[in-house]
């Protein structure tokens, strides 16, 4: 696929990088830079940095940098051109249709294993949403789902489909294609091994969802019973089965889809089952995920991390809904620094519940305006199975709640709950206040031991933690002229003809710069483009950080002759050093081996290399 040049420069100008990388990390503005957590290594102090002005990406810890394309290659695993359309659709600029087909079929590109079983599943979908689309097999389906209160658009957009009874559908569809190896398709985990050795499909009867990954690939499925009442021994869902690209610790439904709407409504809902996602979606809230049927892991929250710090969690209104909210919040307290909220739903409904019976604006009304913090639901959750008329009963749930209240962090909110429980339980505030401080002081003596060992551990384990840190050279005085000069060279015309006229030998000292330099002066040949475009001309993701650390410098707008000059003189005086150095030991070498001639003509170029350095 090759997209028009006038196009990747529209799309450069429309677009803005800081909307598009604060849609995978969250920036913070400092200066003329912001910063976040470098999304390609993990640190401990934000040095990754934007700048707007410059439209490019620096992370000054592991030194990957570049424009908002190279971002998107990084970051999602694109080409060049799948990032170039990415960046379209994630900036709202409208492209030509033919591009968009192009680009989806180009997508799962690699002939690798990994692009072979993404290629299956992708089939797959394809072929199962079209069973439930557009055949009498999958009309009881369709019925159903439509019944369910699911608009034809929601099915389409998450590309829902149906696995009749038949048991050998797919196999066929595979098999007449003649695209895969058997072996392949066996590694796909869409079919079951028999006991005669031969195989059949995985997903009978069942309503297919797509599970894709976070590029949105197609990586597994869920599959829903149709009819669960004759089939009552058999789950209600079915996943497919761990394989290289599918993986639940890791996978939370419809990820790639909500990512915008939750980096823009900066939180997310998290919910039981992704039927809740698909009808939330439908409501008008699309800011939700859900994992597929797990608990949360420390490799979602890691994901979420990245787009957000604020999450609701809105489980079931259940029993098990409850003891899954106090388990999720326990977890990210632990675990995280996010903000947590809790939506709970009243007579044990789910949300795909609630907005069934009660429509989408009572959902609206009831996600915005019923939260509780998580500690407010606390409260509550720990009068379940107490009778706070006995005595000892209530003395035990106000010592639960003064220990849970350790780990609220604001006083003001603090404050608000020992007013609640004053006014509930006749309590003096002062006696709440007296007991929460012992508590208070007994935890926090608790936690510092219990970092101290961890630390100790940490420290005999000497577990490595994964930083990838360059190594912090300091920018010698010829590094920062070659810098300087290769910025001035990038931006004005007059700039490279002084130096060609005046200085016709010149030769970067650094062989990065030299090669920038060659490739930049080849560039220019060609297309007679801006720096932007020559980030994406180098091929070497070294060399396009090169660029990205010349260009981050601002040296202000207008330049001189003069310091044109004073940078090739820096540079050209290292390059004097190094070659002195050269011939002071080619000259030890030639009197050791008598070859007079040669002394003779090396001291005489060494004189003159001295008279250049001495000369003004
Ligand atoms: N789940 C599962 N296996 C089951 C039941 C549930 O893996 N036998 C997982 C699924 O990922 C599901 C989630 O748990 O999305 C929530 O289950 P449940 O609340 O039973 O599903 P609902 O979303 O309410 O589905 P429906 O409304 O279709 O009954
Ligand atoms: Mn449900």
């Amino acid at each position: 696929m090759r997209i028009p040049e006038e196009t990747v420069e529209k799309i450069r100008q429309e677009s803005n990088i800081l909307d598009i990388v604060s849609q995978y990390v969250q920036l913070k503005k400092k200066g003329q830079n912001h910063f976040a957590f470098c999304p390609f290594h993990e640190e401990r102090t934000p040095s990754f940095s934007v700048r707007e002005e410059k439209q490019l990406y620096h992370c000054f810890s592991c030194g990957r940098g570049g424009n908002v394309f190279s971002f998107l290659m990084e970051m999602e695993g694109l080409s060049f051109p799948e990032s170039v359309i990415k960046t379209a659709e994630l900036a709202n600029i409208s492209l030509d249709p033919s591009l968009l087909n192009a680009a989806a079929h180009a997508r799962p590109k690699e002939d690798s294993e990994k692009g072979r079983l993404i290629r299956i599943h992708e089939q797959a979908k394809e072929f199962y949403h079209h069973i439930l689309m557009h055949t009498k097999i999958g009309e009881e389906a369709l019925a159903y789902l439509l019944n369910r209160g699911l608009k034809k658009e929601t099915i389409e957009s998450f590309e829902i489909g149906f696995a009749p009874e038949q048991r050998t559908l797919l196999k066929q569809f595979f098999l007449e294609k003649k695209e895969f190896e058997d072996s392949t398709l066996r590694d796909s985990g869409l079919f079951t091994e028999r006991e005669d050795g031969d195989w059949n499909d995985r997903f009978f009867g069942r309503i297919m969802f797509p599970l894709k990954d976070h590029q949105g690939n197609t990586v597994a499925f869920s599959g829903r019973i149709l009819n669960s009442e004759e089939n009552s021994y058999a789950p209600k869902y079915l996943n497919s089965p761990e394989t290289e690209l599918f993986n639940k610790r890791k996978l939370l439904f419809h990820f790639d889809g909500a990512r915008p709407s939750i980096r823009k409504e900066k939180e997310v809902y998290l919910f039981e089952g992704f039927m809740d996602v698909i009808s939330s979606f439908q409501a008008g809230i699309p800011n939700a995920l859900a994992t597929m049927g797990t608990s949360l892991t420390t490799e979602h929250v890691q994901q979420l991390g990245k787009i957000t710090d604020h999450v609701i969690l809105s489980f079931d209104g259940d029993d098990a809904g409850k003891e899954a909210i106090k388990r999720a919040g326990d977890f990210l307290e632990k675990e995280t620094a996010f903000s947590i909220e809790v939506v709970q739903f009243p007579e044990k409904m789910d949300p795909d519940d609630f907005i069934r019976k009660r429509g989408e604006e009572a959902y609206k009304e009831f996600t915005a305006h019923s939260r509780l913090t998580f500690f407010g639901f606390l409260m509550d959750y720990h009068r379940k199975d107490r009778n706070l008329h006995n005595d000892s009963q209530r003395i035990d749930y106000i010592d639960t709640v003064l220990h849970e209240m350790t780990k609220v962090p604001s006083a003001i909110e603090r404050e608000v709950y020992f007013q609640q429980l004053t006014e509930e339980f006749h309590l003096p505030i002062e006696t709440l206040k007296d007991q929460f401080q012992s508590i208070y002081l007994a935890f926090r003596k608790r936690q510092t031991s219990e970092r101290k060992e961890r630390r100790q551990e940490q420290q005999t384990s000497q577990a490595p933690v994964q930083i990838t840190v360059r190594k912090q050279t300091t920018v010698s005085s010829v590094e920062r002229a070659e810098r300087q000069l290769l910025n001035r060279l990038f931006h004005f015309e007059e700039a490279r003809s002084h130096l060609k006229v005046h200085y016709p030998d010149f030769h970067f000292f650094t062989e990065d710069h030299h090669l920038v330099h060659v490739l930049f002066d080849q560039y220019q040949q060609e297309t007679a483009g801006e720096v932007q475009g020559f980030i994406e001309y180098l091929n070497e993701s070294s060399l396009k950080e090169k660029v990205v650390e010349i260009e981050w410098q601002t040296y202000g707008e207008e330049y001189t002759n003069q310091e044109l000059d004073d940078c090739v003189r820096v540079i050209q005086k290292q390059q004097w050093i190094t070659e002195l150095e050269d011939k002071k030991q080619a000259i030890k070498r030639a009197s050791k081996s008598g070859d007079s001639d040669l002394q003779q003509q090396l001291l005489m170029e060494i004189v003159s290399l001295n008279r250049l350095l001495k000369s003004p």
